[in-house]
């Protein structure tokens, strides 16, 4: 069975509590049941993984590389300006193993501050703007491949 890392960044663990408004009702354990239901159902394994470490999240990419393990990463605040992180999704997508960078919003449809993606130039793909979803098409996307 193959395995993908997902990968969640800085305050989504408080999903469902943090302005549901405009990241919804769902908890990242929510999201996290959806996903392992959708993975077992494509025979692949999931590691969700959540921090508000920017240093972890760097060393969970590191794991990454050495598994060549495929990444689904919501940078969450760090996509608009972690170069670290940045030059270590870089490590895996110059390797040829797939990373995608999953959103709930839509980014551009936000404050200006959001607009940009220092992650995008180095990601395989993005899928952003569709709540939980995102990170289904993500999956899908990876099984596809
Ligand atoms: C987010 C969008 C980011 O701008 C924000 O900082 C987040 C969540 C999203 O999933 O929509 O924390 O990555």
């Amino acid at each position: 069975m193959s395995k993908i890392y997902v990968l969640n960044g800085p305050n989504l663990n408080l999903l469902g509590a943090r302005e549901p408004d405009v990241y919804g009702s769902l908890s990242l354990d929510e999201i996290t049941a959806a996903l392992s239901d959708r993975a077992t159902s494509l025979g692949i394994e999931v590691a969700c993984l959540q921090t508000n470490s920017e240093d972890q999240l760097i060393q969970w990419l590191h794991e990454a590389f050495a598994e060549k393990a495929p990444v689904i990463l919501n940078p969450a605040a760090f996509t608009h300006y972690s170069y670290a992180l940045r030059d270590a999704c870089a490590v895996l997508t110059t390797s040829g193993i797939a990373l995608i960078e999953v959103h709930l919003t839509n980014p551009h449809a936000r404050e200006s501050f959001r607009h940009n993606s220092v992650i995008s130039g180095v990601a395989t793909g993005v899928v952003a703007g569709f709540g939980v979803d995102s990170y289904l098409l993500a999956l899908e996307q990876l099984a596809r491949h």
